[in-house]
């Protein structure tokens, strides 16, 4: 008996991470692989891992942040509140703004997550908070947040969290356009507390994303890993490299993957193959350092205006309050 061996059909995201991986590969001039890709599972547990380097002080200035002045932020709220968090992660830095919240009345807390695990491990995080009840959304940010904003119930304010500095991580033009789409779910008067990382000397921003253990280039290279993995492509991640460079125009730390010697990689076994020259690069992420005043500028242009801002003193980062116009 002939037995036709299983065909597993692959996923909508399993399709769509192979169309956009063969695109930025097989573009002309510079390759490029989508940043949202070097978060599977070892790629976040790798990210976590970045957050405890001594070079990386981006995750614990916002968390000093949080826990110094989060009576103070919680402060220009009006109640009743409702909150959503783009990006929820572990959820150890919303601990502090939904503590001091659920201190006035009990609340609903959304966070929005593509990662059904992401979203399990903030909602164990922050089990223990009486008064706030979790509810996960698993969806895309903005399809997430339409969601939400459909359960407001009358006269409840949103205030929508936007932690860590994830917006540098848009492309210049997008994030403003990313803004936009948050603000067309807002009512005026509702709230967006944004957390970016600032401008700091060359050095300290180099050493952040090329950290002497090497962790960084595990994150970046992990996605080629992650190509072998999930489409049976045949990279040798040890004939590449990772870098940090800084985009003095665009105002960027850019993280590339640079081959070492001239090769050719088959991916999807033989569907197609993609010939790097010695030193070309992959670009896999932008993080975009900020100004004071290119946050004000920017959420002017998305439909917002600052309301108060706070700044870590020990590492240039600042959270911002901004109110929908
Ligand atoms: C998630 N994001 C804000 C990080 C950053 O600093 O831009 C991602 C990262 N990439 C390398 N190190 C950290």
């Amino acid at each position: 008996m002939n037995v036709t061996p299983e065909f597993e059909p692959m996923t909508e995201s399993a399709v769509r991470f192979a169309d956009e991986v063969r695109a930025g590969l097989c573009r002309s001039g510079q390759k490029t692989l989508p940043s949202k890709y070097l978060y599977d599972p070892l790629g976040s547990a790798l990210f976590d891992a970045i957050t405890l380097l001594p070079e990386y002080g981006l995750t614990r200035a916002e968390e000093r942040i949080l826990r110094r002045h989060a009576s103070e932020i919680v402060g220009h709220l009006p109640r009743p509140t409702l909150v959503s968090e783009l990006g929820s992660g572990n959820g150890r830095k919303t601990r502090w703004i939904l503590s001091a919240l659920c201190v006035r009345e009990p609340l609903s807390y959304y966070p929005i997550e593509i990662s059904r695990a992401a979203l399990a491990s903030c909602e164990s995080e922050l089990s223990d908070i009486e008064a706030v009840s979790i509810v996960g959304v698993e969806r895309e940010y903005l399809d997430g947040l339409r969601e939400v904003a459909s359960l407001r119930p009358d006269g409840s304010h949103l205030v929508v969290l936007f932690l860590g500095s994830t917006i540098g991580n848009f492309d210049r033009g997008a994030d403003a356009r990313f803004l936009m789409g948050v603000r067309s779910f807002l009512q005026p008067g509702d709230s967006l507390l944004l957390g970016t990382d600032l401008m700091k000397p060359l050095d300290r921003m180099l050493t952040a994303y090329d950290d002497p253990l090497g962790v960084t280039a595990a994150f970046n290279l992990n996605l080629l890993a992650r190509i072998n993995r999930e489409l049976n492509a045949d990279f040798d991640p040890r004939a590449f490299e990772h870098v940090a460079r800084f985009n003095d125009a665009a105002g960027s730390i850019e993280m590339h993957i640079r081959s070492k010697r001239r090769q050719v990689i088959h991916v999807m076994g033989d569907a197609y193959s993609v010939a790097f020259a010695e030193g070309e690069t992959i670009w896999t992420e932008s993080c975009h350092k900020y100004s004071q005043q290119s946050i004000t500028d920017l959420a002017a242009l998305a439909g917002f205006r600052k309301q108060a801002q706070w700044v870590d003193s020990e590492w240039p980062f600042a959270e911002t309050l901004l109110v929908a116009s």
